[in-house]
This record gives structure tokens, sequence and C-alpha cells, in this order.
């Protein structure tokens, strides 16, 4: 159940009620593909961290250790120790762009798996069974993400059979959701809007999904090669058309400037691999920009990696120590990174929430984009 608190022009302030505890949005969710935060983070890690929702994906699951498994243990949560709310994304978008061989029909897909060749058949259904073995908090519609260079008559097929293929979803899931084995029997569903960078399409899809009374909506198959602008501008054609009663989720997105983008526009939920692929590189983000811990600048340099960051690695550690952890290629050093890094986005996701409760996101916004080098006015 989503409760708005406060709109601020376009930008939602929202706390979302799940089995597993609210949600306050907007929020990033903290990524682990394979139920595991890439860099050694473990769910303690987690908890000091603010992370409220962490993210794993159906298909790297289902293909390793076995979705079957993991409900024989007790579903996803007790499986990795972690009672927060957890999201499922469906596997579509993963099955294109890992598989090999793939061949979609109407049913489903058909791929090979990418960590031992196997051929795997994947259809609404199946993400929908393994998601419910998985028992996630929420699980994603599954869903063809185009390319962003598709052609218009492909897209149109495409988002009809994604449209189809939801309807499979939301059928699958009650069904489930009523199974006396089910773990959890209160899994909510999203749907994906797609339509690749055709405005009109997109409209037509969005205005569709909404009708269809899902616990949520996303907007999937953006940031996938098309520029900024356009992937705004997306945003602002499709928010409108979904309902604002119900939390917006922007797959895959983004940079911190792209995450204050689209919450001025609406969306509710983010995600990205960059915070923690960047940390794993010694890529930090700060009010004042990127640095790179690898520069030689920083060889000598006895501050934390952010002056008053309350992160465990700027609380103790300098970006002198931090950047030998790093070149001596110790986990640790990683492991730090990643650490201040989630926890910028975190902190900043509460920043905005703050921004918004009082009336002053754009504001906030652009002090935020100044400091950081994004915005020169
Ligand atoms: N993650 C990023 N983009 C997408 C998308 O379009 N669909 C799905 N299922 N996941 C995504
Ligand atoms: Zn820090």
């Amino acid at each position: 159940m989503y409760k708005l608190i406060k709109k601020d022009g376009n930008a939602k302030r929202g706390e979302f009620h799940t089995v597993h505890g609210v949600i306050q949005t907007p929020v990033f969710m903290n990524v682990g593909t394979v139920a595991a935060i890439k860099g050694a983070v473990s769910t303690e890690d987690l908890e000091q961290i603010k992370t409220q929702v962490e993210l794993s994906n159906t298909y790297h699951l289902h293909v390793r250790p076995g979705d079957q498994l993991i409900k024989e243990l007790g579903g996803l949560h007790k499986f990795m120790v972690w009672d927060k709310p957890i999201l499922t994304d469906s596997g579509g978008f993963q099955v294109f762009s890992l598989a090999t061989l793939r061949k979609i029909k109407e049913e489903g897909v058909y791929f090979h798996s990418h960590v031992d060749g196997r051929k795997i058949f994947m259809g609404p259904e199946e993400s929908m069974q393994i998601q419910s073995n998985l028992a996630s908090t929420i699980a994603m519609a599954f869903d063809e993400c185009p390319s962003s260079v598709a052609e218009r008559s492909y897209v149109e097929n495409s988002v009809a059979r994604t449209t189809r293929w939801l309807e499979r979803c939301k059928k699958e899931m009650a069904r489930l959701n009523s199974l006396e084995d089910t773990i959890n029997k209160n899994q909510m569903l999203f749907g994906i809007n797609q339509g690749a960078i055709f405005e009109d399409i997109r409209i037509d899809h969005a205005k569709r999904i909404a009708e269809m009374d899902l616990d949520g909506y996303a907007i999937g198959g953006l940031a996938v090669g098309e520029s900024h602008e356009e992937m705004y501008h997306i945003i602002e054609a499709v928010v409108p058309h979904l309902p604002v009663e119900k939390p917006t989720y922007l797959m895959g997105v983004g940079t911190p400037a792209n995450i204050l983008e689209g919450v001025e526009r609406g969306v509710d939920f983010f995600d990205c691999v960059y915070p923690t692929r960047n940390g794993r590189h010694g890529h930090l983000y700060t009010n004042q920009g990127k640095i790179n811990l690898f520069n030689k600048k920083y060889e000598k340099d006895m501050r934390p990696i952010e002056e008053g960051c309350q992160c465990p690695a700027c609380r103790r550690y300098s970006r002198a120590y931090i950047r030998h952890l790093l070149k001596a290629k110790e986990m640790l050093g990683m492991r730090l990174c990643v650490l201040h890094n989630l926890y910028f986005y975190n902190t900043m996701m509460e920043e905005i929430r703050d921004a918004i409760e009082k009336g002053a996101y754009q504001s906030y916004k652009e002090e935020k984009l100044y400091g950081m080098g994004q915005l020169t006015s």
C-alpha cells in the first residue's frame, strides 16, 4: 500500500507499506544481483549504511544456486539473513543482456545460461514461479526491453507482447499467492512500461497498464543508450499517465544527477550498479563531485574520502590508506569504497525526502548539482 505524504511540484514523498516493513520514498535500492552486494558487503553492513531495499535477480538466482533450493531453505530473506524489503527483477532484462542464443516467442524466451550453457525457457509464468520461490517482497513483471535503436514496427509488436505477458504475470501471481505452501502470500507485482523512445507507444502502454491495478509501475527500457535528454523527456511523458497513488520505479537509473532529475519528474524508486561498480574501481562520489582514489595526488592524503561523512569508511580511514589497499588489491579497499558510495546514495535519498517534505526540492536539487560540479549557473 502506497501513501502519498507530500508533493512538491511533481516530486513525490511517499511511504510504501509491505509485509517486510515500510519503504520511505524516494528510495535507492541497493543492487545485490546474486543475493550479494558486490565488494564483500554483508547484510550487517547494509544496516549501517541506511539501505532500505535490496534488489536481486530472478535469472541469476534461477541459474545458481536455483530458486527451488532457496525455497527449500525458507526463501531469500532467510537465506541472506535480511528481513527488510527485497525486490526481484523478473529476468527479462538479464536474459536479453546476458544469455546467448535467445529466441523470443509468444510463450516466452528460449536461451542458453551464461554460466554453463544449459538450455533454459523462461516465460511470464516461469518468472512468477521463480520469484514466488524466492519469496521477494516485490516481483517485477516479465518484459522485453527492446533496443533503444529498434525500429518502430518491432517496438509496437514487442510492447503488445509485453502487455499480454503482464496479464499472464498478474494471473499467475494471484494463483501462486493463493497456494498453501507459498512463502510470501502477499508478494506484490509491479508492471513495466516499455516503448523505447517512441512517445506515443510509451503513453498508450502506460494507460493500458495503469488500468490493471498493479502494486506499482516501473519505467523500463531507459538508460540503454539514448541521451539523458531523451530519457528525461520519456519520463515526463509517461509519469502523468501512471497512477499518482502508486509508486513509480525508474529501472537501472542512474547517476546522482539522473536520480535528482527523475525525482523532480515524480519517480519513487531507483536502482543502479554505479555506486557498487564505481566503488570497486576506486571511483568515489562526494558532494564536490567524483574522485578517483588511484590518482597519485591522494598518496599522502590523510583526510577521509569526504569530510563529515558518517559512513564506515570515512569514520575511520584515510584516502591514503584506502588508496594503498586498492593498489595492493586488498578486498578491504573495494569494500570500504562500496560502503562509502552506497552510503552517499542512501544519504542523498534521505536529503531528497527531507527537501520534498519542506517544499524545497527545487533549491535542494540545484545546490546539490552545483556542489557536484554538474550545474554551472
Ligand atoms: N532493468 C533496467 N531496465 C530494465 C527493463 O527494461 N526491464 C527489466 N525487467 N529490468 C530492467
Ligand atoms: Zn564516507
